[in-house]
C-alpha cells in the first residue's frame, strides 16, 4: 500500500521538526565519492504536475518583440508573425503554461491598448523596462496565439497597482464570454468568435513592490476588492492567483492571509531568484557556489510556505506556485544594448541550476501547483536566445537542455529519496513512476568532483533502462550563435539491475535515467 506524506500532519507539528521530516531523507555517507541513494517505491509525494515546468514571458528586452513575435513582414523566418524558429523549439518541448504581460509591465498594462487594428493601437511608454514606446502590436489575441501555437495554456496576469476592479473584470469578459455582449462581440470583430476560455488571472504582480508598493494589509483589501468582480463565464472558473512574497517573506504572506475573510485565492505566487555577482559566462567558483546554494533555500522556502498557508483555515486550498525563478546573474551592458534588456546568456551552471529547481519541485510536488521560471525566451534564465531582436539565430540553450531532461517526470507520482550527504552542493535526485516506468534525475553541482552514484530500489523492481546526460567540464561554456551545439543531452551508460542503478555523475551534470517497471 501506498504511504503518502500528508500536508495537514506536517501543517500542525512545529516548524523545525515538521521541516527536518520534509526535507530530502539522508542515509549513512560512504567514504570513497560513491553516492548512496535509496528510492522508495511505496511512499508518494504527490503528482509531478506537467505546471511545474511553466513559463513568463514579459515585454521586457527582446522577449516578446523580436524573440517570440517578429511581425508578419519581418525577413526572419516567421507564422504568422511569430518567429519560426522559436515557435518550433518550444512546441517541441511542449509549454504547459505560458504567464504574460509581465512581471512589473503587468501592472502597467492596459488590455485594450493591445486589441483591434495594428495600426490603430496605443504607443505607450514602458516605464519599467527601458522608457521606450510600446506599439502594442502583441496583445491578447497574439499572446493567445502563441499559446495555442505552443500548446502552452494561458496565464494573464491582471493590473491591480494602476488599474481598476472594472477594467480587469472587461477583460475577463473580452476573453471568455462566448457572445452576445458587447466585449464578446468586440472581441469576434477582431479576429476570434470563439471564447479564450482563460482560466489562470493574476490578482496584480509583487504588489510589495513594482506593483503599487502597497502593504500586505493595503494588498489585501485590494484582492478582495478586485475579486469580487472576477467571474465564471460560461464553464470558465477563473483560478485567481494573488501576488505573494518576495522569497521566503512571512512577513506578507501572513498578513496578507489574515486580511482575507472567507476568501481564498486558488493560488498564491512566490518570487524567488537566485542572484549572481558575476557575468554569465564569466563565473568564479565561488560566486557559482553562492548561486547554486540558494537551491536549499528556496526548497525550504517552499515548505514553510505551505505550512505557513495550511496554517490557515481553508489555507491548505490555496495552491503555492513559485511564479518567478532562475538565476539573476550580473548583466554586461554591452550584451543588454545589443541583445535587449535583461539578455543574459545559459552556462552549464545555469543547467545545472535548473536541475536542482526542477528537482526540488519533484520532491516537495505534494505542496505546489505551478512554477514558472523567468523567461523563456531572450530574459535572465532562458529556453531560448536570439542574437538580438533582428537576429536570425535562435538557440536552444543550456537551460532549454536541462526542462527536455526533466519531461519524462510530467504527471508521474513523485517518490521519497534517500541521499547520504544534506549539504546544499551535494547530489541532487528527484525520482517519479507510473505504471509503467520509473523516472530518475539526478544533479552533480560540483565543480571538482565525478560521483558514482549507488541507487537501490526499494518495493519497486525495473528491468532495463537508458540514461541521458547534459554536462561539460567547464561551468562557463554555453550554447552559442557560433557553436550552437555545445552542450546538449547525450546517452550515458547505466547499469541496470533488479533493484538497483548505477551510473557515474560527472562534476556539472544533470542526467536522467528511465526504466522500465517489472509487471
Ligand atoms: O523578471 C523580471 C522582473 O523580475 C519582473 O518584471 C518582476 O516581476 C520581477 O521583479
Amino acid at each position: 500500500m501506498s504511504k503518502k506524506i500528508s500536508r495537514r500532519r506536517f501543517a500542525k507539528g512545529s516548524a523545525a521538526v515538521a521541516l527536518a521530516s520534509l526535507l530530502p531523507q539522508r542515509i549513512v555517507a560512504d567514504a570513497s565519492n560513491t553516492q548512496k541513494v535509496v528510492i522508495h517505491g511505496d511512499s508518494e509525494a504527490g503528482i509531478v504536475r506537467p505546471e511545474f515546468h511553466g513559463q513568463f514571458a514579459e515585454h521586457l528586452g527582446s522577449c516578446v518583440y523580436g524573440g517570440l513575435w517578429v511581425g508578419k513582414s519581418s525577413p526572419i523566418p516567421n507564422v504568422d508573425g511569430y518567429r519560426k524558429a522559436a515557435i518550433d523549439y518550444l512546441a517541441a518541448l511542449g509549454i504547459p503554461v505560458l504567464r504574460w504581460p509581465g512581471g512589473c509591465f503587468a501592472d502597467d498594462y492596459h488590455w485594450r491598448d493591445g486589441i483591434g487594428p495594428a495600426s490603430k493601437r496605443s504607443r505607450r511608454v514602458n516605464i519599467h523596462w527601458g522608457g521606450y514606446v510600446e506599439d502594442n502590436s502583441f496583445g491578447t489575441h497574439e499572446f493567445i496565439g502563441l499559446c495555442r501555437k505552443i500548446g502552452a495554456e494561458p496565464y494573464l496576469a491582471g493590473n491591480v497597482g494602476s488599474g481598476s476592479p472594472e477594467e480587469l473584470r472587461d477583460w475577463i469578459e473580452y476573453c471568455n464570454y462566448p457572445s452576445g455582449s458587447t466585449l464578446s462581440d468586440e472581441r469576434a470583430a477582431n479576429g476570434s468568435p470563439e471564447p479564450f476560455r482563460v482560466r489562470y488571472w493574476g490578482v496584480g504582480n509583487e504588489s510589495w513592490g513594482c506593483g503599487g508598493n502597497m502593504r500586505p494589509e493595503e494588498y489585501a483589501d485590494a484582492y478582495r476588492r478586485f475579486t469580487v468582480y472576477m467571474r465564471e463565464f460560461e464553464g470558465t472558473k477563473p483560478f485567481l492567483i494573488a501576488s505573494g512574497p518576495n522569497g521566503n517573506d512571512e512577513r506578507w504572506t501572513r498578513p496578507f492571509m489574515e486580511g482575507l475573510r472567507w476568501e481564498r485565492p486558488d493560488g498564491i505566487s512566490m518570487h524567488y531568484y537566485s542572484g549572481g555577482r558575476n557575468p554569465a559566462t564569466k563565473f568564479t567558483v565561488e560566486e557559482m557556489k553562492k548561486q547554486l546554494s540558494s537551491f536549499a533555500l528556496i526548497e525550504k522556502s517552499v515548505i514553510q510556505q505551505r505550512a505557513l498557508l495550511d496554517g490557515f483555515q481553508h489555507g491548505s486550498e490555496v495552491g503555492l506556485i513559485v511564479d518567478e525563478w532562475g538565476v539573476w546573474d550580473q548583466m554586461d551592458p554591452k550584451e543588454e544594448e545589443h541583445y535587449g534588456r535583461l539578455w543574459q546568456q545559459s552556462t552549464m551552471r545555469s543547467a545545472v541550476a535548473a536541475g536542482l529547481g526542477l528537482n526540488l519541485f519533484n520532491r516537495q510536488a505534494d505542496k505546489l501547483y505551478m512554477c514558472n521560471i523567468a523567461q523563456m525566451v531572450n530574459v535572465l534564465q532562458s529556453l531560448l536566445l536570439t542574437d538580438g531582436p533582428e537576429g536570425q539565430h535562435c538557440v536552444r540553450t543550456t537551460t532549454y537542455y536541462a526542462y527536455e531532461l526533466f519531461k519524462p517526470h510530467r504527471s508521474k507520482t513523485s517518490l521519497r529519496v534517500e541521499t547520504s550527504d544534506s549539504s546544499p552542493l551535494s547530489l541532487s535526485v528527484s525520482a517519479s513512476k507510473n505504471d509503467q516506468d520509473l523516472v530518475v534525475s539526478f544533479v552533480n553541482p560540483q565543480h571538482d568532483a565525478d560521483l558514482e552514484v549507488d541507487c537501490a530500489l526499494r518495493n519497486l523492481s525495473v528491468s532495463e533502462g537508458s540514461a541521458r546526460i547534459l554536462h561539460d567540464n567547464d561551468f562557463n561554456a554555453y550554447n552559442g550563435f557560433d557553436n550552437p551545439e555545445r552542450v546538449t543531452p547525450k546517452p550515458h551508460p547505466v547499469t541496470v539491475e533488479e533493484s538497483r542503478v548505477r551510473l557515474e555523475l560527472p562534476r556539472l551534470s544533470v542526467a536522467t535515467v528511465t526504466l522500465r517497471r517489472k509487471a
